[in-house]
């Protein structure tokens, strides 16, 4: 199933650099974005994930998102999460770079994460950006307000807004750097993040996909490994002899 230049790279300690995206936690029971069962097949972007919305409808805005905590609140993290913690531990220049807001990386134990599209369990305030920590809003309640009198808002990247750029600037410099990429349960057509696995490629690094179906990312691919990360990065890093 995994070719020998992978294990044999995997043997050498190499940079490695991972993008998660959302098929990395279907496996426990977050939906993903597009599909059949995709979260955008029964929302609509703009009416929720974007800043004009959040403004006309902080209500709805806040009800759903405190929905998608109730769900990852009943969730735990799968073997591909537990995999992924691992190889931080395993491997000396290891980077793990997630679109996902879930904080199931961090629950499964990764210390080291780039969160490029935010974290769904932080709040900020709109006008004077001060965190906030975990909020919980009902429908009905009154909206939350920072001391400073502006709107508090979930702290995740919404359509049309910038990446943390010192974040994504993080990510963009190890995926430049390192020997192999991953990139994990992720369609690969959100961009910028979906030009980290091509950044990789250009600067050389070996390029593995792991998905359930082939992406626009699969050509470029050296390898692409089909099938769950929950199972495939397990066998992974048996195969490659590290302990799981
Ligand atoms: P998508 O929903 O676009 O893609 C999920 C990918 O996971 C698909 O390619 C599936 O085939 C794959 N997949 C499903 N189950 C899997 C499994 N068990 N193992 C491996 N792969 C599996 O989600 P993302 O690529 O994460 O942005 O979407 C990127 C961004 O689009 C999100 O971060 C979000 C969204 O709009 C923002 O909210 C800013």
């Amino acid at each position: 199933m995994f070719s020998e230049t992978l294990i044999e790279l995997l043997k050498k300690d190499p940079k490695i650099c991972v993008l998660t995206g959302a098929g990395v936690s279907a496996e426990s029971g977050v939906p993903t974005f597009r599909g059949e069962n995709g979260i955008w097949k029964k929302f609509r972007a703009e009416e929720l994930a974007t800043v004009d919305a959040f403004m006309s409808n902080p209500d709805l805005v806040l009800a759903w998102y405190q929905h998608r905590r109730d769900i990852i609140d009943n969730i735990e993290p799968n073997p591909g999460h537990y995999a992924l913690a691992k190889m931080e531990k395993n491997f000396s220049d290891f980077c793990l770079v997630t679109q996902n807001v879930d904080n199931l990386h961090e629950n499964a134990g990764s210390k080291y994460i780039l969160e490029v599209h935010g974290n769904i369990m932080k709040n900020k305030c709109m006008n004077c950006n001060k965190p906030v920590e975990r909020l919980d809003f009902k429908e009905g309640d009154e909206l939350p307000e920072c001391e400073c009198g502006g709107m508090i808002r979930p702290d995740v990247v919404w359509f049309g807004e910038m990446l943390p750029q010192d974040v994504f600037e993080e990510a963009n410099r190890k995926a430049f750097q390192c020997d192999l990429f991953f990139s994990i349960g992720t369609s690969a057509i959100v961009y910028p993040a979906a030009a980290l696995p091509i950044t990789a490629k250009q600067r050389g690094a070996y390029l593995v996909e792991i998905n359930v179906t082939e992406t626009e990312l699969s050509t470029l691919a050296d390898e692409v490994l089909l099938g769950p990360s929950g199972e495939i990065l397990p066998k992974l890093l048996m195969t490659a002899g590290i302990d799981v």
